[in-house]
C-alpha cells in the first residue's frame, strides 16, 4: 500500500461482531485501513472490550452523561474527528445521530443493516421480516443520512432462508454476510472506488 493510511473510526452499541470482522480482515492490513478509534453509547459493550484487546482508544458516550442528544454527540463528533478518520462505520451503532453530527462527516460515515433496504428499517429487522414471513432476508450497508436507515445503498446482498421460522434460523447466516459485505464496503471506500452520482446523489458508483 503506499500513501496515507485511511483511518476510519467505528462505533458501535454491543457485541461487536463487525467490529472484530474489520480488525481481523482490514486493520493495519495491505490496503492500508486502520482503526484508529472505536466508540460507543453504552459503556458496558462488549465492543469496547475487543477495541481495547488490540490496543485501540475507545471512549463512551452514554446519554445520561449529556444534558441532551446534540451535546452527547456534540462530545462524540469532538472525540472521533480527533483521531483524524476519514470514515465513520456504523457497526450496530444502535442510537439515531443527530443532524449536526452528520453534518461534521459529510457523505463520510457507512452503517450496515441486517436487512434488504427500504424493506424493514429501524429496530429488529430480522424479527420485522419474520413476523412478515419473507423468505428472502439480506444485509445492507448504505451511507448514512438523516432518516432512519434511508441513505444511498452502497452494497447489498440477499440470505434466501425459506424455512426460517425464528431470529436463531436467521441470525448466524445473516451475521457471516455482515461480515463480509461491511469489510468489503470500507474496502472499497478507501480505494476511492465509491462515489455519488451527481446525477442521481440516491444512486451510488462503484468501481468495477
Ligand atoms: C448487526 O446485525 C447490525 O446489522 C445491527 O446490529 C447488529 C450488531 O451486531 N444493526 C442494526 O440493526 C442497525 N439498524 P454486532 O454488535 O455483533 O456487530
Amino acid at each position: 500500500m503506499s500513501g496515507a493510511p485511511f483511518r476510519i473510526a467505528v462505533l458501535a452499541s454491543g457485541a461487536g461482531s463487525n467490529l472484530q470482522a474489520i480488525l481481523d480482515t482490514l486493520h493495519e492490513g495491505p490496503e492500508g485501513v486502520v482503526v484508529a478509534a472505536v466508540a460507543s453509547d453504552k459503556p458496558d459493550a462488549r465492543a469496547l472490550e475487543r477495541a481495547q484487546a488490540v490496543g485501540l482508544p475507545t471512549a463512551s458516550f452514554p446519554l445520561a452523561d449529556h444534558p441532551d442528544r446534540a451535546a452527547r454527540d456534540a462530545a462524540l463528533a469532538d472525540w472521533v474527528a480527533g483521531h483524524d478518520v476519514r470514515l465513520v462505520v456504523l457497526a450496530g451503532y444502535m442510537a439515531l445521530l443527530t443532524p449536526a453530527f452528520l453534518q461534521r462527516f459529510p457523505q463520510a460515515i457507512v452503517n450496515v443493516h441486517p436487512a434488504l433496504l427500504p424493506a424493514f428499517p429501524g429496530l429488529d429487522a430480522v424479527g420485522q421480516a419474520l413476523a412478515h414471513g419473507v423468505k428472502v432476508f439480506g444485509v445492507t450497508v448504505h451511507f448514512v443520512d438523516e432518516g432512519v436507515d434511508t441513505g444511498p445503498i452502497i452494497l447489498q446482498r440477499a440470505l434466501e432462508l425459506p424455512h426460517a421460522r425464528t431470529r436463531e434460523d436467521v441470525l448466524g447466516e445473516l451475521h457471516a454476510v455482515e461480515h463480509e459485505l461491511l469489510p468489503a464496503a470500507i474496502r472499497l471506500i478507501a480505494r476511492g472506488a465509491v462515489t455519488l452520482d451527481p446525477a442521481d446523489p440516491r444512486r451510488v458508483r462503484l468501481e468495477p
